[in-house]
């Protein structure tokens, strides 16, 4: 079952986002602090308090196993683009004792139907190359990229 988030939920979905941490600080080192730094763990009340996002937990046997953290995204017009409205997810995670048993994709399916209670024509993210995981999933259950960023050392 997926719902959006109480606040006495937020210290266990602070718990899965140190997860997603560690595997950025895994994955890049050169760019993510190591550690759950006290300001990383209070933006999740930031994240509460804002008018334009919100936290969904997933529960399986009334334990929270997964999490996203979501934002509503209003892009006025610009000389270069359309205005655009989309949902954008910004924090994504499973608990590894939850994995490959579909609760990710139970968390998708709520953005999807919560992007078009709130008449947005898309659900966007962005990820890091390295995360090989989470690409396979965010495409077994849908997604395309539609924009890369490039790097290269000198
Ligand atoms: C990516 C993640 C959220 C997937 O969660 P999950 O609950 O295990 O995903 P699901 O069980 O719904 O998977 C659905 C399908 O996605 C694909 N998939 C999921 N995890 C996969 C993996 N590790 N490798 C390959 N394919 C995978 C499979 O097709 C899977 O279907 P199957 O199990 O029937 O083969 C989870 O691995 C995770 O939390 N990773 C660490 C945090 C992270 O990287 N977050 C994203 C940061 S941007």
């Amino acid at each position: 079952m997926v719902r959006f988030a109480k606040e006495e939920d937020l210290q266990r979905v602070n718990e899965l986002r140190k997860v997603v941490n560690d595997v950025h600080v895994e994955g890049r080192p050169d760019i993510f602090k190591p550690g759950f730094n006290e300001e990383l763990r209070d933006y999740i009340y930031d994240i509460w308090a804002a008018d334009n996002k919100d936290i969904i937990v997933a529960q399986r046997d009334g334990v929270i196993c997964g999490f996203a953290c979501l934002q509503y995204v209003d892009k006025p017009e610009s000389p270069f683009t359309n205005a655009r409205q989309f949902l954008d997810v910004d924090e994504f995670a499973v608990d590894p004792a939850y994995r490959r048993q579909g609760v990710a994709t139970e968390l998708i399916t709520f953005v999807r139907e919560e992007a078009k209670r709130r008449g947005f024509a898309r659900v966007e993210l962005n990820m890091w190359e390295f995360n090989e995981s989470a690409l396979a999933f965010y495409e077994a259950v849908g997604f395309k990229t539609y924009r890369r960023y490039m790097e290269m050392d000198v």
